[in-house]
């Protein structure tokens, strides 16, 4: 089939249902002409829908808990094997805070689940990307694409210890992509993805308010799913071969703009 991804083979973390940005990543790339392996925990397998999406597309869905390096080894393995070779992409969407799904304020986080925080949103892309590197499963010149908010490195009322998992995330993406990048060629890249309708958005209480806003204050407005999979495709294709270690805002230019005119009229009224 032809498309930028023709031939390519990909492993997409964290469709749990059609709203998932990783849902919307993995259409697009089967568009693209890839050909896809799909992830998730056991108990999202049986919670979520990824299965039908499984089935619809007739793709191995292969169970495997990102935290745990044993699932992550089976996960290669049998991934390699379902598309018979080694993988050229890997989407991580993988993210959960019992903090902000609980409402805990930051400052009286609960500490088990903080680090459960980091160890799925964050220290989960190290395990990935080292058990790869020691298997030697991703493809010389392949790509890897996680998902980040801008609460990475600007103060967000209300995403809670989430900000300091994707400050993380974003960080063992620059380093693991030094360092895969010199090994094999393999590309690290963040994607940076406007509020979005989807279980883990639903989790930050004010997601709702803040859709909003954002929508209003970004130039060219909210970036959909279907946007934020667009650009992982092109991360993942050899149209961008030689861009790692970067954060690509797909936003609308949310993060680059401070004040606008609707904005000024809406605040004067109020002071
Ligand atoms: N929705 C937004 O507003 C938004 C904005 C920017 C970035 N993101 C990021 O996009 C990514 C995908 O989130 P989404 O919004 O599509 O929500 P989602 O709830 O559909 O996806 C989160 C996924 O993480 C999976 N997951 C949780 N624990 C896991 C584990 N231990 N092992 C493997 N998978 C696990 C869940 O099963 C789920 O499929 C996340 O990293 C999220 O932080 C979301």
């Amino acid at each position: 089939m032809a498309g930028v991804l023709a031939g390519k083979k990909g492993i997409i973390f964290g469709a749990l249902d059609e709203r998932s940005l990783a849902w919307h990543v993995a259409e697009r790339c089967l568009a693209e002409g890839a050909s896809l392996v799909l992830t998730n925990t056991d108990a999202a397998i049986q919670l979520g829908t990824i299965a039908d999406l499984a089935a619809a597309r007739q793709l191995p869905l292969v169970a495997c808990d990102a935290t745990k390096i044993e699932d992550i080894q089976a996960l290669f393995a049998r991934a390699q094997e379902h598309l018979g070779g080694k993988i050229d992409f890997v989407l991580h969407a993988v993210a959960q805070s019992m903090n902000l799904r609980r409402h805990k304020p930051y400052e009286q986080a609960g500490y088990s689940y903080y680090q459960q925080t980091l160890d799925i949103s964050a220290l989960s892309l190290h395990k990935i990307l080292s058990v790869a590197m020691q298997m030697d499963a991703i493809a010389e010149g392949g790509s890897v694409v996680a998902l980040s908010y801008l609460a990475s490195e600007r103060y967000f009322y209300g995403y809670n210890d989430m900000a300091d998992a994707k400050a993380m995330l974003e960080s063992i993406a620059r380093q693991m992509g030094a360092l895969y990048g010199r090994k094999r060629g393999v590309r690290v890249n963040i994607v940076s993805q406007s509020p979005t309708p989807t279980k883990a958005g639903s989790s930050w209480r004010e997601i709702e308010f803040f859709y909003r806003y954002a929508d209003h204050l970004s130039p060219l407005g909210n970036a959909d799913a279907d946007d934020c999979a667009g650009v992982c495709v092109a991360l993942f294709s050899d149209l961008m071969k030689r861009v790692t270690m970067q954060t690509i805002y797909s936003d609308g230019g949310f993060g680059r703009t401070i004040l606008t005119p609707e904005l000024v009229d809406d605040y004067r009224e109020k002071v």
